[in-house]
């Protein structure tokens, strides 16, 4: 991690709320209507929380780190997902100094321990706006029956209750660093990325298969090497296989 400030400049414009139907909305709704870059929204409930590919994120009032940031990144359309890849890597990194929790990137931006999901993170554009929401549990009284195996919590990994307030401070002030050197962010995107060199499934609309993720092209699309062919994967669903 790169040296910087305990605090953000670039991040300074911080609301709270206590419930909104979805941190996402709300700054995709405020960046229409021309708010400048570096807009913060945080709430404690999401009514309507947005995951990937028209999932819903539902977490217990106050139990997870809900945030959605405003960008008007200077980049080309192709090269916007460099945003996001800095984004899933000062979340691991923030995780990791607040928690003590190390967690692994699945492609495209999930945080794992082990198989199981600690953050999540939804990008959605607006024009020349960027707007990156993540969601991280953070201290979960419990895994509920039906995310069992599936998702965990920095509590339920680390031993110890961490504040989000903490965790925000630390994510903001490392994001802006991060965001500052895009190639940098993208070489420790690959590095922390779990899926090189997994045996996963890939599920997308007209087709799902299994092969070897061996890296993310410039485009930040993941190759999956199928009985020798190579598969570009811009969107879907991967699942990392358990050894067999
Ligand atoms: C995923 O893994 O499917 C992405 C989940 C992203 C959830 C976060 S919570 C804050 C922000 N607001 C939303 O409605 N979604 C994102």
């Amino acid at each position: 991690m790169p040296d910087r400030e305990a605090t953000s400049e670039r991040f300074a414009d911080v609301r709270w709320l206590p419930e909104t139907g979805s941190t996402n909305q709300y700054v995709l709704d405020a960046a229409r209507s021309g708010a400048p870059d570096g807009l913060v929204v945080v709430a404690d409930h999401q009514r309507a929380g947005r995951g990937r590919l028209g999932r819903t994120w539902s977490a217990p009032p106050g139990a997870s780190l809900l945030v959605s940031v405003l960008l008007r990144p200077d980049l080309a359309p192709e090269d916007r997902h460099l945003v996001v890849m800095a984004a899933a890597v000062a979340m691991a990194e923030a995780v990791a100094a607040t928690t003590g929790v190390i967690a692994a990137l699945k492609w495209p931006n999930d945080l794992l321990v082990g198989h199981r999901k600690l953050a999540g993170i939804l990008a959605e554009a607006a024009g020349d706006a960027v707007v990156v929401g993540i969601g991280v549990n953070l201290d979960w009284p419990e895994i509920p029956a039906e995310l069992e195996g599936i998702a965990t919590a920095c509590n339920l990994e680390g031993g110890r209750p961490t504040l989000r307030e903490e965790l925000l401070a630390e994510f903001l002030a490392g994001y802006e660093v991060r965001l500052a050197d895009l190639d940098e962010a993208r070489t420790a995107y690959r590095a922390a990325l779990g899926t090189i060199g997994a045996r996963v499934r890939v599920e997308r609309p007209d087709a799902a298969f299994v092969g070897i993720a061996t890296d993310i092209d410039d485009k930040g699309r993941l190759l999956v090497d199928v009985d020798g062919v190579v598969e570009t994967i811009a969107a879907g669903d991967v699942v990392h296989l358990r050894d067999a």
